[in-house]
């Protein structure tokens, strides 16, 4: 006989009482094995969801996550590791410039991506718009090119966190997501499984994340913060504004070359304060706050190591990147000064124009996309382009302008421009 059943865990919750740690474990093990029933899960995420959970059934529920999987290993490493995990933005490619930099500063960077859901992109579909380039790798070999180079961005394995994955697809079609026990916990135990000693969070914050507000923002970075500090990684969080997309594209070739123009000491200047303040971060994660990272990116040698990065995965960092086959501008309907560039607008119109799936089997084009010729705060003038949209396929061309409707504003010039500062907050020690 188990120890316990799931509509005893169910009614627990159900009523607000807390779990007790074997029910944890219980339903966790259980609900990997496929003894408990989706539709059991669906009760409790849902329970969860409107109950809440106290922080140690949290952290509990977290490494009974982990313990469903592998635990990744690298203290075999010559150097510390350090990692950063996005909560999901539209234009945001920082991981890309981002790891070659900090493994040039001398901290290797094990970082397990997804692939895009919805209208924020996936940081595999951007790579693998590079021509050769793979994003599975064994463990092996991941081990031996962070040795090699330093840094490493490649898929998950399916032994990591594996009642996660099941989890996440339950929750995404029962209305789930939201629940901030439940982010959390899916976040953190898929970073405390890769095997991480530091950890920088960027929790997104505006129109086009999953945090809609600062104070929503703030309660999952702490929670988050709590669950790795517990697990012995060393970790804060970045509260980052993601009302505006970052940069000036979005989409998956078009911000790989945004990313390489970064490495070159170019490019839009809140990717390159952002991408510094994460690497900042890091290095202080790992020990190494002695090493300017700003330095290291004027110097040229996070792009050598961006280039061994992508050799290593057998892409080619110096072939033409694919090109979308139809492009269609949008100029200003007005000369002023832009005030207003919403995320969600961005991001859906470039999801519509087929940069990202709606489905997880969907394949994504690698040249489609959004470009934006201005960011709020730039003059703008009646008839120059605005948007220049990417695409295959002009058919979608019509819905990814109706999502652009009503995603800008325009004022007269010398209108005053309410500019969000990039990095919002900062949680923990
Ligand atoms: N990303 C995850 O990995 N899990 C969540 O629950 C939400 C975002």
């Amino acid at each position: 006989m188990s120890a316990h059943d799931a509509v005893e865990v169910i009614i627990a919750k159900r009523d607000g009482q807390q779990l007790s740690e074997s029910q944890i474990d219980w339903v966790i093990d259980a609900y990997t094995r496929g003894d408990v029933a989706d539709e059991q899960m669906s009760a409790l995420a849902m329970a969860i969801l409107l109950n809440g959970m106290e922080r140690s059934e949290i952290s509990r529920w977290t490494a009974a996550m982990i313990a469903s999987g592998e635990r990744m290993d690298f203290s075999s490493l010559s150097r510390p590791t350090s990692d950063k995990h996005s909560t999901g933005g539209v234009g945001d490619k920082i991981t890309l410039p981002l790891a070659p930099l900090v493994a040039a500063c001398g901290v290797a960077v094990p970082q397990l991506s997804g692939r895009g859901l919805g209208h924020t992109g996936g940081t595999l579909d951007k790579l693998e718009s590079i021509p050769g380039w793979r994003a599975a790798l064994t463990n092996a070999e991941m081990l031996a090119q962070l040795e090699s180079v330093g840094a490493v961005i490649c898929a998950a394995g399916d032994g990591l966190a594996p009642a996660d994955k099941k989890l996440y697809a339950l929750r995404d079609v029962t209305g789930t997501v939201e629940a901030i026990p439940l982010i959390a916990s899916s976040i953190m135990s898929k970073k405390i499984a890769e095997g991480t000693g530091s950890l920088v969070l960027d929790v997104k914050v505006g129109t086009g994340a999953f945090m809609k507000d600062v104070a929503r923002a703030r309660e999952l970075a702490e929670v988050m913060v709590g669950l790795g500090t517990d697990a012995g990684v060393r970790t804060v969080a970045l509260l980052t504004d993601m009302a505006t997309p970052l940069g000036l594209t979005a989409g998956n070739a078009i911000e790989v070359t945004e990313s390489v123009e970064v490495l070159a000491g170019g490019g839009p200047a809140d990717v390159v304060e952002l991408t510094v303040a994460l690497a900042r971060e890091m290095l202080a994660g790992a020990g190494r706050d002695d090493v300017d990272p700003a330095e290291v990116l004027a110097s040229g040698r996070a792009m050598d190591t961006w280039k061994a990065m992508i050799r290593a995965q057998d892409g080619d960092p110096d072939a033409a990147l694919p090109v979308a086959r139809e492009s269609h501008v949008v100029t200003a309907p007005a000369s002023g000064v832009l005030t207003r560039l919403d995320a969600m607008a961005v991001g859906l119109a470039a999801w519509r124009l087929g940069a990202g799936r709606a489905r997880k089997e969907d394949p994504v084009q690698a040249g489609a996309g959004v470009v934006w010729h201005a960011r709020p705060g730039d003059a703008v003038t009646e008839g120059a382009p605005l948007f220049t949209l990417l695409t295959d396929e002009p058919a979608r061309f019509e819905r990814a302008l109706a999502s652009l409707d009503g995603g800008y504003d325009i004022a007269p010039a010398g209108s005053p421009v309410e500019l969000t500062p990039l990095v919002i907050d900062r949680v923990g020690a």
